[in-house]
């Protein structure tokens, strides 16, 4: 990662000028206005985003790869000339190391299916941690009923914090591969993934790090990290859905075999034998989301222009503001209290659902996710059955942290607490 370099927390005419990027964020809902916290699950779009969208469709739309004729030549460059924009993003050497997928689900399932499936033998394990998001968890079983590999799972502490000796006790000699998230979904940790890796690598396993979290809130610098894999999904990070982008190492992808037939993939047919495309294209079956690959290009063009650093002084601030709010609310637990934590807060107050605490707080406009965040082990771990999650972007502001306080004191008035 990049050596740490203090940013200051941006002043608010700063953050208001962002938010004015975003139209959506003028709506009103019930009569009040928008609070938009459930950023974990997806981002909103700035007008440049939309605005690409809709200048691919008026002016650039055909198919890829597949013309001869000028629009189908405009759309297959900025369509390459996305994927370019991707790597830079991310800071992977070719841009043929980016594979396009719906989004970071897919991406977990690429991986599991074309890299991990031939090589697993009965027996092999896969290592994740107890805090992974289902896309992270349920790939791993259906490998693992292929081939009777084996899923361990790294635990965590009450904290949310993943054990870092437990992980080195439980890489062993059969470990073929760890798959671990770089932010958690439900409870805010950020993994120490960088050394993760390390450890890994000593011992010859390859890691893939799930950064749908991540990518929008930290810098993220594939080489730096010596991962393996790394994938995120395009919606998540201010771009639209449907989109999203697998890194592998281009030693990884040569190896792997196509997962998915179709066209674009290969490069001759015949009834006997298909000769496949070469990287990244041989993973790229079917007429892909041209104008979603545009798009994303575009919101990470968004994001650099910001700066992630700006972007994480400015969210680490709403956290640190939400979670000392959020502990002078009487009868709100925290789950998820690490150290090294991106801003989500998650919580459950006593004697109320968090579902009836998502819909009270929607009636004054605020947005938030209420239930298991398609980490159910993580709500098993903490044994409760749901619990409210706040998720900030950069266009959130301390005000709105105030609003969701308010929020949760008209539940307690509505539940007479
Ligand atoms: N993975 C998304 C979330 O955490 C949907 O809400």
């Amino acid at each position: 990662m990049k050596p740490f370099e203090p940013v200051c927390v941006p002043d608010s005419d700063t953050v208001a000028r962002w938010r004015s990027d975003f139209p959506i964020l003028r709506e009103r809902v019930r009569g009040a206005p928008l609070v938009y916290l459930d950023n974990g699950a997806t981002t909103q779009k700035p007008s440049a985003v939309i605005d690409a969208e809709r200048a691919y469709y008026e002016h650039m739309n055909a198919n890829v790869h597949r013309g001869v004729h000028h629009l189908s030549q405009c759309a297959t460059d900025a369509y390459e000339a996305a994927r370019a924009r991707i790597a830079r993003f991310v800071n992977a050497a070719r841009a043929e190391e980016i594979v396009y997928v719906r989004g970071t689900t897919e991406a977990i399932n690429l991986v599991a299916q074309s890299y991990l499936r031939p090589l697993a033998k009965p027996g092999d394990e896969i290592l994740i941690s107890a805090m992974e998001h289902h896309s992270n968890i349920v790939p791993w079983q259906l490998l693992c009923e292929q081939t009777s590999a084996v899923l361990k799972v790294v635990p965590i502490d009450d904290s949310g914090t993943l054990d870092v000796d437990a992980y080195v006790r439980m890489l062993g000699e059969r470990t073929r591969m760890v798959s671990i998230a770089h932010v958690s979904n439900a409870l805010g940790t950020v993994n120490p993934v960088a050394r993760l890796i390390e450890i890994a690598h000593a011992r010859g396993v390859p890691v893939l790090v799930d950064g749908a979290q991540a990518i929008a809130h930290l810098p993220v610098d594939v080489r730096a990290l010596d991962c393996d894999f790394y994938a995120f999904s395009g919606h998540k990070v201010y771009g639209p859905t449907g989109i999203g982008a697998l890194y592998a190492r281009a030693d990884k992808l040569e190896a792997m075999p196509p997962w998915q037939g179709g066209g674009d993939m290969i490069r001759s047919v015949t009834f006997e034998k298909t000769d496949y495309n070469a990287i990244p294209w041989k993973f790229e079956a079917g007429t892909p989301n041209i104008c979603g690959a545009i798009a994303l290009a575009v919101a990470l063009d968004y994001v650099s222009a910001i700066g992630a650093d700006t972007i994480g002084a400015h969210e680490a601030d709403l956290l640190a503001y939400a979670t000392g709010a959020m502990r002078a609310v009487p009868h709100l637990r925290l789950i998820g209290t690490a150290h090294e934590k991106a801003a989500i807060v998650s919580f459950v107050l006593d004697h109320v659902h968090a579902h009836d605490v998502g819909t009270i707080l929607d009636h004054q406009g605020v947005a938030v996710r209420a239930g298991h965040h398609c980490a159910m082990p993580v709500m098993q771990r903490y044994g409760v059955p749901a619990t409210v999650r706040a998720s900030f972007a950069l266009y959130n502001t301390r005000a709105e942290v105030d609003a969701l306080v308010e929020g949760i004191a008209r539940v307690h008035e509505v539940f007479g607490q």
